[in-house]
């Protein structure tokens, strides 16, 4: 399917964190949007970093005529991508959904553009955006996989709060303000657990041999962008008392023989990846707000040939969602060569 000519119509739906990232990475990148439609379940004016935004209430009416509309809305059968997404294909846009009501459809791309944008050629009108962590591990993953194939993945995760919201960012921040007061923490509402000064190993619910849905997208997610079901994946998805930003610590084996020096030299290459070499490593401070996968601590194990641990860290709500989203509307309006 042809990609829109520009300047478009653009419309982002949802007003939370991936929303309101998204408003931020188009006028940043400066997206070709000849009109800007903001849409949420209700109306009103916002301000995203000193920029004034209207907001309207989410119709049928309101999607017709756009070329591209950017879906951050919740997830589900009443969520904004499932209930409005038909009408705006059927009105000619082409849909980028953050969501996960849509990832594994066979004829659903989903795509990381440094890793799979050939994928986009076949889209039907809707484009999945990855899971925040899938897109972390598989950006830093996939110049190896490309290089020298991989055959065992062990990622545990730390998750930060936005991950889950703006609610749960929020929660974090009252919870830590109670516990620092010695006030009562309320209970937990937008998270399973309370999160201030805690972790817990749940992110979604449990789910078959009672791996989380978190760690059931990682796996999936991962082998449908590589294209590659033989890779044997396993995840632990952690939620951590971080704002912004997830770090990732990942165990993987090659298929063909690898070195230290060699991986190092596929990351330095990589558009998107940023090497952050010992003594330093990366961490959620200094990737919060910026767009790169930052990756580092890389060494072999002890004990078993071509097999590695890394440490990388990366904003969710940039690459992990917004950043990722827009680069697939940039693919989209690319004059074809
Ligand atoms: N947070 C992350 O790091 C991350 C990363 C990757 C993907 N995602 C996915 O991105 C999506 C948005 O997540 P979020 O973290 O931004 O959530 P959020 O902070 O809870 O915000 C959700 C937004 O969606 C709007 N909304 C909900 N239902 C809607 C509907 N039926 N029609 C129109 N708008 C609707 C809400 O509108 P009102 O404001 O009017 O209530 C709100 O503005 C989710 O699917 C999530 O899984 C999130």
């Amino acid at each position: 399917m042809p990609g829109p000519k520009t300047p478009c119509r653009v419309c982002v739906v949802g007003v939370g964190a991936v929303g309101q990232e998204l408003l931020r990475v188009l006028r940043q990148r400066r997206f070709p949007a000849s009109q800007l439609t903001v849409l949420a379940r209700s109306a009103r004016d916002i301000s995203v970093d000193g920029a004034a935004y209207r907001v309207q209430a989410i119709s049928e009416k309101a999607l017709q005529g756009q070329a591209i509309v950017l879906f951050a809305g919740t997830e589900g059968e009443k969520g904004a991508a499932v209930t409005f997404s038909p009408a705006a294909i059927r009105s000619g846009a082409v849909c980028i959904d953050n969501g996960s009501d849509f990832r594994m459809k066979p004829e659903v791309p989903l795509v990381i553009p440094e890793v799979n944008a050939g994928d986009l050629k076949n889209h039907k009108g809707l484009i999945a955006n990855p899971n925040c962590s899938t897109i972390q591990m598989v950006a830093a993953l996939a110049p190896i996989h490309r290089a020298f194939g991989l055959k065992r993945i062990i990622v545990s995760t730390y998750q930060a709060a936005s991950g889950a919201g703006s609610k749960a960012a929020e929660s974090l921040l009252t919870e830590t303000s109670c516990l620092l007061a010695d006030k009562p923490v309320p209970a937990p509402q937008a998270l399973p657990q309370q999160l201030g000064f805690n972790v817990f190993p749940q992110i979604g619910p449990f789910e078959e041999l009672g791996y989380t849905s978190e760690e059931w997208k990682m796996v999936r997610e991962t082998q449908k962008i590589l294209h590659d079901e033989t890779i044997a994946i396993t995840a632990t998805t952690v939620r951590v008392p971080v704002l912004d930003a997830h770090s990732e610590s990942i165990y993987f084996e090659t298929v063909k023989p690898a070195g230290v020096g060699g991986i190092k030299d596929l990351w330095r290459a990589s558009p998107g990846i940023a090497l952050v070499e010992e003594p330093e490593y990366p961490m959620p401070i200094q990737a919060a707000h910026r767009d790169e996968v930052f990756v580092g601590r890389l060494r072999p194990d002890p004990k078993i040939e071509n097999a590695f641990a890394c440490w990388v860290v990366s904003d969710n709500l940039r690459k992990g969602a917004a950043l990722n989203a827009v680069q697939i509307a940039e693919c989209l309006i690319k004059p074809s060569p």
